[in-house]
C-alpha cells in the first residue's frame, strides 16, 4: 500500500482506570511506521440503538469505521458477557454494514474473560467482519500484566498484542494487493 495502513482502535470501556483504554494506548505507541492508529473517542456519545435517524454521533461512528482499513478492538468482560457500551455501539453498524469483510483484530482483556471473547467470535462471524488466523487473543488477569505507569510489562503479553496487530496488517496488506492486481 502506498500510503499508511489506517486502523481504527476502539476500547469497549468508559471507565477512567479501564486497562483496555490503556492497551489501545499501548498499542497505538507500538505501530510500525506505515501504520496509523487512531483511538475511537465516541463511544459515551452514541444513543441506545433504535430504528430512528441515526444521530450525528452514530454518523459519525460509522464514517470512522468505513474510513479505516482495519479495525482493532480491545474489549472487558462485564457480568458474565460483552460490555453493553460496545455492542450497542456495534448494533448501530448492523444494517449499515461498515463492519461487513472489514479486517478486524479483537483483544479481549478481562480478569477472565473467556465468555466475552467467545461471544465477540460469534458477533463478529454474524457480521462477515474479516478476523485474519492470529487476530484474536485473549488476555486473563489483565491488571497483572501493566506497570504503575500504565504500560504493558508483561513480555509475553506485549509479544502476543504485536502478533495480533501484525496478523491484522497483514491482512489489511494482503487485501490491498489483491485490489492492486
Ligand atoms: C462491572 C464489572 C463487571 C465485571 N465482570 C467481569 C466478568 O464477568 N468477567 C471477568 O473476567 N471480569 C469481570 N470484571 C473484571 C474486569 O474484567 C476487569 O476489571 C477489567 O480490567 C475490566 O476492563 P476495563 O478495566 O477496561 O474496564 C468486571 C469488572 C467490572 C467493573
Amino acid at each position: 500500500m502506498n500510503r499508511k495502513i489506517k486502523i481504527l482502535a476502539v476500547s469497549g470501556s468508559l471507565r477512567a482506570t479501564s486497562t483496555n483504554s490503556l492497551l489501545v494506548k499501548e498499542v497505538q505507541k507500538w505501530a510500525p511506521s506505515n501504520v496509523e492508529i487512531t483511538i475511537y473517542q465516541g463511544l459515551a456519545t452514541l444513543p441506545a440503538f433504535d430504528d430512528q435517524e441515526p444521530t450525528e454521533a452514530v454518523i459519525s461512528w460509522r464514517q470512522q469505521l468505513a474510513d479505516a482499513d482495519g479495525i482493532l478492538i480491545c474489549s472487558p468482560e462485564y457480568a458474565f458477557g460483552v460490555p453493553g457500551t460496545l455492542k450497542n455501539a456495534i448494533e448501530w453498524t448492523v444494517r449499515s454494514g461498515e463492519l461487513v469483510n472489514k479486517p478486524l483484530a479483537l483483544i479481549t482483556a478481562a480478569s477472565s474473560g473467556d465468555k466475552a471473547h467467545a461471544a465477540w467470535l460469534q458477533i463478529f462471524s454474524a457480521l462477515s467482519s474479516d478476523i485474519p488466523a492470529g487476530g484474536a487473543l485473549l488476555i486473563p488477569f489483565i491488571r497483572t500484566k501493566f506497570n504503575e505507569n500504565g504500560e504493558v510489562s508483561d513480555a509475553a503479553t506485549k509479544e502476543a498484542i504485536l502478533n495480533t496487530l501484525q496478523a491484522l496488517i497483514q491482512t489489511i496488506d494482503q487485501k490491498a494487493s489483491a485490489v492492486d492486481q
